[in-house]
């Protein structure tokens, strides 16, 4: 893991890495709000993920049938794909408050006492990146999620005692990019879990056109296929893309956006025919002509293209993975030669290359 980094709290992005826009977006202020205008705010909106949200429509009837909060979920996959806004459509539909803290700005018990004190029965306690939790916080967690109450220490040295706080019976819903650094004890305290998978390029293209409307852009199905395509399966890629495609067309197409000028926008932006960016490109050079295709340690390459490990595994590599460019093997990462051809080195060359 990296050193933790300060960071403001109820952060949306994941702030322990430095660059990555998935991770760290320099976006502006209105790029910010735009983000946020787009959030679909019910399921009506929320495209795709079809399994996640029919599982979760059942367990929230079947939990307002009973009365009853809901069960703590866990919500994990790779970032941008729509987490913290499923987050926030549960609550929605359980006429719920949102609460929102984020893993790494909760150093202590202390950070957590007040706001699991105010939480009225029901309210939702989102916590994102969950992984990134202190481990004192952590178990200071799991009698919160069971018992729906808390040890909490009062004074030092030789005042100390500790109090016991009953809370309300809320819903915790957590987020990660990584559910493999969670701790067993915690991943079992979620009665509910549930993966996000990378969207259809359908599916993308419907998260355009939609966001098209929302921000009053025209777009033919055409320019929305070539965003959808480039977006790396994630919306907030596409999100992303369309502003800047949005940009250009205003600049170069009397703000029309099609096919063609989709295609010269994105080129412009560095991200190529598969939506790969400057930095998945970086990675699997390194990989390839460095390292003559693997296997090789991920600190290596994390070395090689001078980014953080994280942001290598929770950004780059799983959309690698996916769309079969790299294996993770016992010995290291591997460049399949679908990835060689991509980056247009034959296997012959690669060993010689550099
Ligand atoms: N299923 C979806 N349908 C439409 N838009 C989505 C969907 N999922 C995510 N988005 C868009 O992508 C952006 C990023 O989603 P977010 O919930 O912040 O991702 P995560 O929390 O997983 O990193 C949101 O602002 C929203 O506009
Ligand atoms: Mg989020």
């Amino acid at each position: 893991m990296s050193p933790r980094k300060p960071v403001a709290a109820a952060g949306d992005e994941d702030p322990s890495a430095a660059r990555h826009p998935l991770v760290a977006p320099s976006e502006s202020i209105e790029d910010q709000i735009i983000t946020v205008t787009l959030r679909p705010a019910g399921f009506e909106h929320y495209v795709g993920q079809q399994q996640v949200v029919e599982n979760l429509k059942i367990s929230i009837e079947a939990a307002s049938r009973r009365g009853e909060p809901l069960d703590h979920i866990l919500l994990h996959g790779p970032p941008g794909l729509g987490k913290t806004t499923l987050a926030n459509i549960i609550a929605r539909e359980m006429a719920a408050t949102f609460h929102q803290v984020s893993g790494p700005t909760l150093e202590r018990p202390g950070d957590l006492v007040g706001i699991l004190t105010n939480l009225e029965r029901g309210d939702v306690l989102f916590v994102d990146e969950i992984h990134r939790l202190s481990h004192v916080v952590e178990e200071f967690l799991y009698p919160a999620m069971e018992d729906f109450a808390i040890d909490f220490m009062v004074d030092r040295g030789a005042y100390a005692k500790t109090i016991k706080i009953n809370l309300k019976h809320f819903t915790l819903i957590g987020a990660t990019t990584r559910a493999g650094l969670l701790t067993a004890p915690l991943r079992e305290r979620f009665g509910i879990v549930h993966h996000l998978d990378y969207y259809t390029p359908e599916d993308l293209q419907r998260i355009v056109r939609h966001s098209a409307s929302v921000l009053g852009v025209t777009i033919g199905d055409d320019g929305a296929a070539e965003i959808a395509a480039r977006a790396r399966g994630t919306p907030r890629i596409a999100n992303r893309l369309l502003r800047r495609v949005r940009d250009y067309a205003q600049v170069k197409a009397h703000g029309a956006i099609d096919r063609d000028v989709a295609a010269a926008a994105l080129q412009l932006e560095g991200i190529d025919l598969l939506g790969l960016d400057a930095l998945d490109r970086a990675f699997l050079r390194a990989l390839v002509v460095q390292y003559g295709g693997g296997p090789v340690g991920i600190g290596a390459l994390a070395a090689s293209v001078n980014e953080e490990e994280d942001t290598l595994t929770d950004v780059v590599e799983p959309f690698l993975i996916q769309i079969g460019f790299l294996q993770r093997t016992a010995g290291g990462r591997r460049a399949t030669s679908k990835a060689k051809a991509h980056l247009g080195l034959s296997a012959s060359e690669q060993p010689r290359l550099l």
